[in-house]
């Protein structure tokens, strides 16, 4: 079935959607994206999606081609003319189209591109059993905190890690987890503590991440954000990653360390069922 797309304020069949050759997002991968979550055909702390996109395109001063409202507009639209219910939005503004040149182009038009996946993230046979992931060096670049589609070195980490017979990657630089491909990375102790990274310029600041501390602090969980070790990680009693397409997902394996009893633990059950929950509006149990 093909799905309808917005390209640069038109709605398309997926098949007639274009971009020039010389979009900066193709040459340069001069563009920053945003996925929101969509559940029960509503979209997840969507406001906290836009505020990152706008955020990443400050730090590359690159200017927008629309207002949140009219985005938000365009969500809603294409989960209305695709049938949402469950799955995720893609959004991406690139700088736009010129004539290939390293610095900022000052007349481009950037471009708009939106286009819905659905997949489900709720009943999800990978959380239920938890996923395999392996360590690697993070060879990314120093602004990970800016959400560019510049995904190359998070892709590699991604194929090497199936390749390796896992599930995904954890990424680690001097000693310590920065996060996943494309999630971020949490420990509980055998004491306990929620361990994540803390905020800096070397992770995505994770819409999720901030929603799951929030849920874990009201819950009385003890939080600590901080780097935490490869080590540390093989001697958790529970490991979990978070993302807008994931949502909780438990960690079982970290390279050929068992965490845990080898299956989802308490902590990450609980924090998937209290997110999901919240997500839906439901009081929590
Ligand atoms: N990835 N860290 C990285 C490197 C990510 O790419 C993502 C999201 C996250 C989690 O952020 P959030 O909770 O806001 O989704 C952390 C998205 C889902 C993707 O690239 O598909």
């Amino acid at each position: 079935m093909s799905r309808t797309v917005y390209v640069n304020g038109e709605y398309l069949p997926e098949a007639q959607a274009k971009i020039s050759i010389f979009d900066r997002g193709f040459l340069f991968a001069d563009g920053i994206y945003e996925v929101s979550s969509v559940l029960d055909g509503k979209l997840l702390d969507n406001a906290a999606h836009l505020a990152r996109m706008r955020r990443s395109l400050r730090e590359l001063e690159m200017p927008s081609p629309a207002t949140d409202e009219q985005i938000a507009a365009v969500q809603q639209e294409l989960i209305a003319r695709n049938d949402l219910h469950e799955g995720v939005v893609y959004l991406q503004i690139t700088r736009g189209a010129a004539d290939r040149d390293f610095a900022y182009p000052a007349d481009a038009q950037p471009s708009l591109v939106m286009f819905t996946q659905a997949r489900a993230i709720v009943d999800s046979p990978a959380a239920r059993r938890g996923i395999s992931v392996v360590s690697m060096q993070d060879i990314r670049w120093q602004r990970r905190d800016i959400k560019t589609v510049g995904l190359l070195a998070a892709s590699m980490a991604k194929q090497a890690a199936l390749n390796a017979g896992a599930d995904d990657a954890w990424l680690v630089e001097d000693g310590l987890v920065t996060e996943g491909s494309s999630n971020n990375a949490y420990i509980v102790t055998a004491d306990g503590v929620l361990v994540t990274r803390h905020l800096s310029n070397e992770i995505l600041h994770g819409i999720t991440r901030a929603a799951v501390l929030r849920l874990s602090r009201e819950d009385n969980m003890t939080v600590e954000e901080r780097a935490f070790s490869l080590d540390e990680a093989y001697a958790a009693s529970e490991a979990f990653i978070t993302s807008a397409s994931t949502f909780v997902m438990p960690v079982v394996k970290i390279d050929d360390q068992v965490i845990g009893t080898g299956e989802p633990g308490p902590v990450s059950q609980r924090l998937r069922e209290l997110y999901v929950d919240a997500a839906r509006g439901d009081p929590p149990t």
